[in-house]
């Protein structure tokens, strides 16, 4: 606003000169003023409150109470804010602009006695009422009326039709706060004939464009109507025929539309400004916007036009600030637009326009804020840009520029944000970036940048942001970095830095400091000062770190600490509990060792995502835990005993991984009361006996992913159990994917899968809800439960290696989404239900080591699954079976079967752990699905590339149905 002001200034000398210079006049003899006058002023003085030390943000930081001066002893003309006519003393003007005032100036107040007054601002206060109300029309001869952002935000307060009388006005503002008839607003156009100056922004109008009044007063220059609500089609608009118009504003208006008019309007060889955003016009800008020789101003931000720029745009040679961002323009413009040497602000990113950048921008010398990020721009940057040494932003990314960036920076002294990011520039970074002393942003994520950093820099010393991540940087992390005086965000992440981390921080402000170093090849210790420090969040995951400087942890401020996946040992320390603020502690895939510290739990705790998955904690889990958990892995300990009681308070847990433990206990069945959990991990432990009886009416209520594969659960499945797993049934398709936890505002937390397949474990990120149950490698006995039919969006069901007998419940027709059935290694009989083939989306099914009988179903699914989905059915027959299916019907002998366990360990096996993984801009919880393993690689194949396409879809809307993908896969 600010900045448009002053392009409009630079642009529009008159009209500037009519705005501010309005203390021209002042006398500067004795006792002149009229002592009326001043009688009146102190009368108006007195009905207002002043509250001289106030602050206004929008008011200079100079601004003073004018009024204070005020004081009979003084003459009035010496008054602040007073203006008197240096001949009859009569006071003409008065400015009590940001003056800190409230109250009420109300018909009877003496303001109305100064019949001299010509110019009159009381614009930035807290005035309430208009001005006088309608008797404001005794001031005759008013000229400028300023009440902008007069009083607070009371839409209600109306323009009063006195107003209208006032027929020497020429200049109004109005802006914000006040609400204009439609009446008054078509009478201000039509009556006032000397307007010239009309500023209704953020006024309520509500006026359609096509409809104003056909006799507009044709004095009119300089006409704002921003965010008026005014809406029609401004194709034929009667604005487009005023003759004198110089400005036109009509941003922020989102029901105008129609197409620009060809630019012969009335106007067109003396308008200096257009203002079209956040409008709804759309269609192309017509070849004709090159009549517009004095524009110096357009702005058409986030409107709907497309199509290319006409050529003749390269004959406004007086523009300089062109926004055209936001909309859907094509072709190649920045030849057309490197004419435009005048150009001190350009704005063309969000479009699609191609090409490369000429040799020819290096003509804008001018420019100050040079912005095509968002298109699709390729090609080298040429070294022309180094001519602009007048830049203090650029913005580059997301395009497809390449090669190495030119070294360019000597001479930038003004440059502040840098913006490179996204593209695909190769080479090291130029050295001259480091010699920028004013640079606080510099964005290079996401390129495929290469070689060291420099060693030594001369300037960043303003650099608040810096973001190298995504890129192949090489060499030792250079102490520099940690030296930055301004430093609060530093991102490292997915390089190839080695070495070790200085053992000292330099910054000057190191409160809310940010730093991720991630993926990168860093040795050593973690310097004490990462946890003593004002930090916010520490990223060192996926690193060679071995160990810690000293033991002690106490940054009060830490929220986010990651060290996941390197090489740390030792014990956790009790002064772990001292860092307060901790929400998130990711300690996975480390040699951490000893007891998990008791504190954690302690009442204070914030922590909500804990994950300690493959260390080597011991002993038994915690008493307490933080009962804001949302997340507990534990997942590849030597954890012994029962599971925490204290977990029934954790009333936000949503994923609770304790597999691989030894952990030895019954069925947690109390788990059943927690009404967000979705994933549930007991696999691989010592539990025992039987799930156990339910109290909850709605059990499990959730629940998405059940894995209690590999314990010694024993007896029958309680039939209740899955009929309130509300999670597995009718999923519904467009709330997959994400749960959001508004909570924590700047850190994703993604749950991976991990599948294992034949002994070697594969991490993977999974975007859509999958849902599973792996009962695999227990003792449960007796029928499966015809309820499992009721879990409708069930995608993996595991029951192999139990002692299940009966038949396959009819009931599995149900679940449609089933993509993988295991029933191997049981006591099945009797046949196949047939209704199984129209299970299209089961891809693996296994009924090996069962007694079933009789032919095996054929059509549809049927006919894609190889012999050994069967066998060791003796009694089966048809295809894909070589035994034939004879005419007798042989009724299906049952069978006593022998132990099973001899086969336990067939390496046919799949189970799910969910790994942790922060980072990023908002907390998403994104729940993975678990997999059947067979030996099907072309299958599992298809699933991972399944997962990388659902990040790369959820990216950009998430909105394809599950269906549909699946379908089309099929095909
Ligand atoms: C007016 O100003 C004089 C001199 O500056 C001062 O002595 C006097 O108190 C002031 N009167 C008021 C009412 O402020
Ligand atoms: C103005 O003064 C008159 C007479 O003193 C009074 O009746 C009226 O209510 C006043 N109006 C306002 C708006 O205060
Ligand atoms: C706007 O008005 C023009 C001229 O009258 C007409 O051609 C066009 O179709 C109108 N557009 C819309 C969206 O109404």
């Amino acid at each position: 606003m600010q900045y448009q002001k002053l392009i409009t200034a630079f642009c529009f000398h008159s009209l500037f000169i009519l705005f501010v210079q309005q203390c021209q006049l002042t006398y500067a003899g004795k006792h002149l003023c009229a002592r009326d006058e001043a009688f009146y002023l102190l009368q108006l003085k007195q009905g207002l409150t002043v509250e001289p030390y106030a602050y206004r943000y929008d008011c200079d930081s100079e601004a003073v109470a004018k009024t204070l001066s005020w004081n009979a002893t003084r003459d009035c003309c010496e008054w602040g804010g007073v203006t008197c006519n240096g001949f009859t003393g009569h006071v003409i003007g008065l400015d009590l602009s940001c003056s800190f005032v409230s109250g009420t100036i109300n018909a009877n107040s003496t303001l109305k006695k100064l019949g001299h007054l010509q110019r009159l601002n009381l614009a930035f206060n807290e005035l309430s009422g208009f001005p006088l109300g309608n008797s404001i029309s005794q001031l005759t001869s008013l000229t400028h009326l300023n009440l902008s952002h007069y009083g607070n935000m009371i839409r209600e307060m109306q323009i009063p039709a006195g107003l209208t009388n006032l027929s020497k006005l020429v200049s109004l503002d109005l802006s914000w706060h006040f609400t204009v008839g439609l009446t008054t607003f078509r009478s201000l156009l039509q009556d006032l004939t000397n307007l010239e100056v009309l500023l209704l922004d953020n006024v309520d109008v509500f006026e359609n464009i096509n409809e104003l009044p056909k006799n507009l007063s044709s004095s009119l220059r300089y006409l704002s109507l921003q965010g008026t609500g005014m809406f029609g089609n401004i194709t034929e608009s009667q604005i487009f025929h005023l003759p004198n118009l110089q400005v036109l504003r009509l941003g922020d208006n989102p029901s105008l539309t129609g197409t620009l008019p060809n630019f012969y309007w009335n106007f067109s060889k003396s308008v200096l400004e257009l203002d079209f955003s956040y409008t709804g016009i759309f269609g192309k800008l017509p070849d004709s916007i090159g009549n517009l020789h004095s524009l110096c101003y357009l702005n058409l931000l986030y409107c709907h036009l497309s199509g290319s720029i006409p050529e003749s745009l390269g004959n406004l040679t007086a523009i300089r600030e062109l926004t055209l961002s936001g909309n859907s323009f094509t072709g190649i413009v920045l030849s057309t637009i490197s004419k435009l040497n005048k150009l001190v602000r350009l704005d063309i990113s969000s479009n699609h326009f191609q090409g490369s950048i000429p040799e020819s921008i290096g003509n804008l010398t001018a420019i100050t804020e040079l912005e095509l990020s968002d298109n699709s721009f390729t090609g080298n940057v040429p070294s022309s840009i180094g001519k602009q040494n007048k830049l203090d932003s650029l913005y580059l990314s997301s395009n497809n520029f390449e090669g190495s960036i030119p070294d360019i920076f000597a001479n930038f002294s003004e440059l502040h944000t840098l913006y490179l990011d996204n593209n695909k520039f190769t080479g090291p970074l130029p050295y001259s970036i480091a010699t920028l002393t004013r640079l606080e942003l510099l964005y290079l994520q996401n390129n495929s940048l290469t070689g060291s950093l420099p060693s030594n820099i001369s300037g960043l010393q303003d650099l608040r942001n810096l973001d190298l991540s995504f890129n192949y940087i090489t060499g030792v992390t250079p102490p520099w970095l940690f030296h930055l005086p301004s430093l609060s965000f530093l991102s490292v992440q997915h390089n190839q830095l080695t070495g070790k981390l200085p053992n000292e921080l330099k910054t000057n402000y190191v409160e809310y400091l940010y730093i991720d170093l991630s993926y990168n090849k860093l040795q050593g210790e973690i310097p004490y000062w990462m946890f003593s420090t004002s930090m916010d969040s520490l990223d060192l995951s996926h690193n060679f770190l071995t160990g810690f400087e000293k033991q002690v942890w106490h940054s009060g401020s830490l929220r986010y600490l990651n060290l996941e996946n390197n090489f740390l040992q030792g014990t956790l320390n009790q002064s772990i509990c001292d860092m307060i603020s901790l929400e998130f502690l990711i300690l996975a895939h480390n040699n951490f060792s000893g007891s998990i510290p008791d504190c954690l739990g302690n009442s204070s705790s914030v922590i909500s995502i804990l994950d300690l998955r493959m260390n080597n904690f011991h002993g038994e889990i915690p008493r307490f835990l933080p009962t804001g958990l949302e997340y507990l892995g534990l997942y590849g300990n030597q954890l012994r005993g029962q599971v925490s009681r204290s977990l029934v308070n954790c009333t936000s847990l949503v994923a609770l991984d304790l597999g691989n433990n030894k952990l030895n206990d019954t069925f947690p069945i109390w788990l059943e009361k927690l009404a967000n959990l979705q994933v549930l991990i007991l696999k691989s432990n010592l539990f025992y006996g039987p799930i156990g009886d339910l109290e909850s009416e709605f059990p499990f209520p959730e629940l998405r992913i059940l894995d209690l594969s590999f314990n010694g659960f024993t007896g029958t499945l309680p039939s209740s159990l899955f009929k309130s797993f509300r999670g597995m049934m009718d999923l519904d398709e467009e709330n997959t994917g994400i749960t959001q936890v508004s909570k924590s505002n700047d850190t994703d937390y993604l749950y991976h899968v991990s599948l294992v397949i034949k002994g070697n474990e594969y991490d993977m990120r999974i975007t859509s809800i999958m849902t599973s149950v792996d009962l695999s490698s227990n003792r449960f006995e007796g029928d499966i439960p015809k309820s499992i039919g009721s879990l409708r969006s069930l995608v993996l069901l595991n029951l192999s290696h139990n002692s299940f007998r009966g038949h396959i419940p009819a009931e599995f027709t149900k679940l449609q989404q089933l993509e993988a059935l295991d029933l191997s290694w049981n006591r099945l009989i009797r046949e196949i239900p047939g209704q199984l083939s129209s299970l299209t989306f089961l891809e693996v099914l296994n009924l090996s080591y069962n007694h079933l009988a009789g032919r095996v179903p054929i059509g549809k699914q049927f006919n894609t699954f190889p012999n050994d989905s069967y066998c060791g059915n003796p009694d089966l027959c048809g295809f894909p079976l070589s035994k034939e299916c004879g005419n007798n019907n042989e009724s299906p002998l049952e069978h006593d079967d022998s132990d099973d366990d001899s086969f336990f360990m067939s390496g046919f096996t799949w189970e799910a752990v969910v790994i942790g993984y922060g980072c990023g801009m908002i907390f998403g919880l994104l729940i993975g699905g678990l997999m059947f393993l067979l030996e099907k690689p072309k299958w599992y194949v298809n699933f991972a590339e399944d997962i990388a396409q659902q990040i790369a879809a959820k990216k950009r809307k998430r909105q394809k149905k599950r269906r549909q993908r699946r379908g089309v896969r099929m095909n």
